[in-house]
Formats: C-alpha cells, sequence, structure tokens
C-alpha cells in the first residue's frame, strides 16, 4: 500500500517529503481553507513541484459544463495533478468526458461499492471511501474498502486505484492495508503516529544510556 499526505499544508509536505515514503498527496476545499492559502492554483501547483506523484485537487463549480472546463484548466496546472469529481450522477459523466481526454479522476466522496464501480466504469483513475466519515455515522468505514477491492479484484479489466480516504488513526492504515487498498491517504500527524512507537523511544534510551556506560570503562 503506498502513503499519501491528506493536507494543503505545504510546512507539512516538506516536512513528510523529507521522510521519503510520500508518494502523492490529496486536497480539498476544506484542507485548502484550513491551510490559509489564498491562492488556490499557485498552492497545488507548489505541492505539485514538492512531491513528484500525484496531487489530487478538487473541481469546485457545479454543472458538467463548468466541471468539465474547470478540470481541464486544472489539469495544465502540473504534469501530476489529478481532478477530484465527486461521486454523483453528474460527476460520472463529467469522468466519463475526462477519461477519454486522458485526464486523470479521482472519484471522491465515496461512501459505497456501487459509487465506486461506476466510477470504476466511467474511467476513474482513482476512487476514495471515505472511511471515518462512515464510522462517524455508526457504519464500519473499513468494510467499504474491504468490499470495493474485493469487488475490482473479480474484474481484472478494472485498473481504477483504491485511496482509503478520511483516515483518522494509524489503525485505520494497518486495516487499509490488510483489505489491499492501494493506497491510504494520511494526515500529517497520523503519518507521524504511524512511525512512533514507546518501545522503539525507550529503547533507543536505553541503548544509549548503555553505549555510554562502556564508553566510560
Ligand atoms: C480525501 O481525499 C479527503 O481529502 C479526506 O480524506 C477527507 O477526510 P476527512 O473526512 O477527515 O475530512
Amino acid at each position: 500500500m503506498r502513503i499519501f499526505l491528506d493536507t494543503a499544508n505545504i510546512e507539512q509536505i516538506k516536512q513528510a517529503a523529507k521522510l521519503g515514503v510520500v508518494s502523492g498527496v490529496t486536497t480539498n476545499p476544506s484542507l485548502v481553507s484550513q491551510a490559509g492559502a489564498t491562492d488556490y492554483e499557485a498552492t497545488i501547483k507548489e505541492i505539485c513541484s514538492i512531491i513528484s506523484g500525484p496531487i489530487s485537487t478538487e473541481v469546485v463549480v457545479e454543472g458538467v459544463e463548468a466541471m468539465v472546463e474547470q478540470a481541464r484548466q486544472i489539469s495544465t496546472w502540473a504534469p501530476n495533478v489529478v481532478v477530484k469529481i465527486p461521486a454523483t450522477a453528474e460527476g460520472l459523466e463529467v469522468t466519463s468526458i475526462l477519461a477519454k481526454e486522458k485526464i486523470k479522476v479521482n472519484f471522491t466522496l465515496c461512501f459505497s461499492v456501487n459509487q465506486a464501480l461506476l466510477g470504476a466504469r466511467a474511467g476513474a483513475a482513482y476512487i476514495s471511501p471515505f472511511v471515518g466519515r462512515l464510522d462517524d455515522i455508526g457504519q464500519d468505514g473499513m468494510q467499504l474498502v474491504r468490499d470495493i477491492v474485493d469487488v475490482f479484484q473479480k474484474y481484472p479489466e478494472i485498473r481504477t486505484e483504491v485511496i482509503a480516504a478520511s483516515i483518522r488513526h494509524p489503525q485505520h492504515c494497518v486495516e487499509a492495508a490488510k483489505a489491499g487498498a492501494h493506497i491510504a491517504t494520511v494526515p500529517y500527524p497520523v503519518l507521524m503516529q504511524m512511525i512512533r512507537h514507546p518501545l522503539t523511544d525507550t529503547g533507543i534510551s536505553r541503548f544509549l544510556a548503555d553505549w555510554r556506560s562502556v564508553s566510560r570503562r
């Protein structure tokens, strides 16, 4: 499973890039707003220059024509930009048009297997089931990821990759990897939680203390 960062915060992206494990970034309008970005295009272009993998950015207009037009515009911002299109009937139409033009789509706000299947058939490069938001309403968000992966595996002609999104904690990443998700997109604090373990910290302290006593001999 590959790791994407789910943020529009440039500092977090720069910090995470140094770790050498981030293969892409996903953003959405809320994340862009939280990052305090004033120039949407400039922010996305900067992210695309920091991380060479796919950078997903959302279309923020409604109506098929307007969405297609904005998506075409966004696709010129950088070679690695991916356009996020919501999982609606209009979104399907838009995805079909963009896929024929070889513009990569991340079919987002996916909450059912049927939405995922239709998005894949429309030619989306990625499908983003939102795990945490389903957990929030008392459903099992990770089961959706498992079900989508299972269905896609039954039809090898489907090349759409599954991005486990709306990840809230490290255990979500473990479960997404076990489910066979191609990618998990994780907030920066979750990425840092993934690498931390108290036994690693105490192990380092003990090794260093013992080493100091050896070097005093
Ligand atoms: C994914 O592409 C979305 O940006 C994100 O995972 C949404 O997560 P949230 O439910 O924490 O807002």
